[in-house]
């Protein structure tokens, strides 16, 4: 990796076991990672249940970590609210879960937090376009979202690369994030082609050393 490309990680708290989250932030935060990735998923944008804004907003206390809350969930800007006051510092949503996208990322400025959008695999990064110059984060999933542990879709190089490249032309400073099967193995093409933070769930839970996870992404 050449030495002045570095990414930030961000342990997803879906992969820890949820009896003992509160161990798990204290651990991350321990390796000397900077951000934890919160999952919130509905059960109908994704086919999948995770935690509501209680569980943010009872984590919070225990950490200075940034909270990165990713919404999958259906019509976000009937949450917005509740998951800013709940403490999280960046609020992600999916442009394919609601009709006004730009509305929802101005309500999410409003209340004095970063704002993210993100796309799944089959959403092409045209889409999102004219919403580049009002985000902070772009989450490029590389799974379909819903659930840990699944295989890398290669679909994401290419879409990182598009986005990186529409960032320097029209010289915009959001970061570029990839969520879903991303591990020290592929991070590294990942960070070269233009992500900014990879999102890691099972691949930095199961790992032995988490601490050199961070080290080696994110420098000492
Ligand atoms: C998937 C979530 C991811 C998930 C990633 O829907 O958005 O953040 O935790 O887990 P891994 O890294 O195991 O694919
Ligand atoms: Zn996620």
């Amino acid at each position: 990796m050449e030495k002045d490309k570095r990414a930030i990680i961000a342990p997803s708290i879906l992969a820890a076991d949820f009896s003992k989250t509160g161990e798990a932030i204290k651990m991350v935060e321990a390796t000397g990672a900077k951000w934890i990735h919160l999952d919130v998923m509905d059960g109908a944008f994704v086919p999948n249940i995770s935690f509501g804004p209680k569980f943010i907003k009872d984590l919070r206390p225990l950490s200075n970590l940034y909270f990165d809350t990713h919404l999958m969930i259906e019509k976000p800007e009937r949450y917005i609210k509740e998951f800013a006051e709940a403490g999280s510092d960046c609020i992600t949503v999916h442009a394919e879960a609601t009709v006004h996208l730009h509305r929802v990322i101005a309500q999410i400025k409003g209340e004095g937090k970063a704002s993210g959008v993100s796309i799944v695999p089959s959403t092409p990064v045209s889409s999102i376009e004219l919403i580049l110059e009002e985000v902070a984060l772009v989450l490029i999933m590389s799974v379909n979202p819903g659930f840990g542990g699944q295989s890398f879709i290669t679909s994401a190089f290419r879409k990182i690369g598009e986005l990186d490249r529409l960032r320097k032309q029209h010289n915009l400073n959001f970061k570029i994030a990839v969520d879903g099967g991303v591990s020290p193995q592929n991070g590294h093409a990942l960070i070269k082609l233009g992500a900014d933070v990879l999102v890691m769930g099972s691949a930095f839970f199961s790992d032995p050393n988490q601490k050199g996870i961070v080290t080696t992404f994110q420098g000492p």
